[in-house]
């Protein structure tokens, strides 16, 4: 089953938009396989964004996401890394439509209350650098009311 590794960036924890978040997503039916308060490090997060080193905002991305703790998880699902994005809606508030996350809850590309995961790939890479120690797993048969 897919997985997905979204996190509450530091705005988001303060502002106190965690339990909404994972409301959203429980609610959807996605599982929780994952779920993490922690301060990473500057090295760490270098690690998570390395693709957007060369980009003018990366020292400011770098500076907010390590201005206080982050929430990492992982859900589980049909889906979960396209759907998730879609929930989390446009990496841009101005563009992100009412009723996804950021739609609903914040102003600013510097400071959009989470990240999701945009491939698959880079979804098992994430979770591999945020999780090392391996996620929880789900029977099958508990999804009997969610899938066909
Ligand atoms: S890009 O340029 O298309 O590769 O960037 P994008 O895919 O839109 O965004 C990648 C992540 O960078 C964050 N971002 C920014 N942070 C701070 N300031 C500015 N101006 C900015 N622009 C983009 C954006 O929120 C993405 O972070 P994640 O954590 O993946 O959501």
């Amino acid at each position: 089953m897919e997985r997905t590794y979204i996190m509450v960036k530091p705005d988001g924890v303060q502002r106190g938009l965690v339990g909404e978040i994972v409301k959203r997503f429980e609610q959807k039916g996605f599982k929780l396989a994952a779920l993490r308060l922690m301060t990473p490090t500057e090295e760490h997060l270098k690690q998570h964004y390395k693709d957007l080193a060369e980009k003018p905002f990366f020292p400011g991305l770098i500076k907010y996401m390590t201005s206080g703790p982050v929430v990492g998880m992982v859900w589980v699902g049909k889906g979960a890394v396209t759907t998730g994005r879609k929930m989390l809606g446009a990496t841009n508030p101005a563009d992100s439509a009412p009723g996804t996350i950021r739609g609903d809850f914040c102003i600013e590309v510097g400071m959009n209350i989470c990240h999701g995961s945009d491939t698959v790939e880079n979804a098992e890479a994430e979770i591999a650098l945020w999780f090392p120690e391996g996620v929880a797993t789900y029977e099958k048969s508990e999804d009997a009311w969610l899938y066909e």
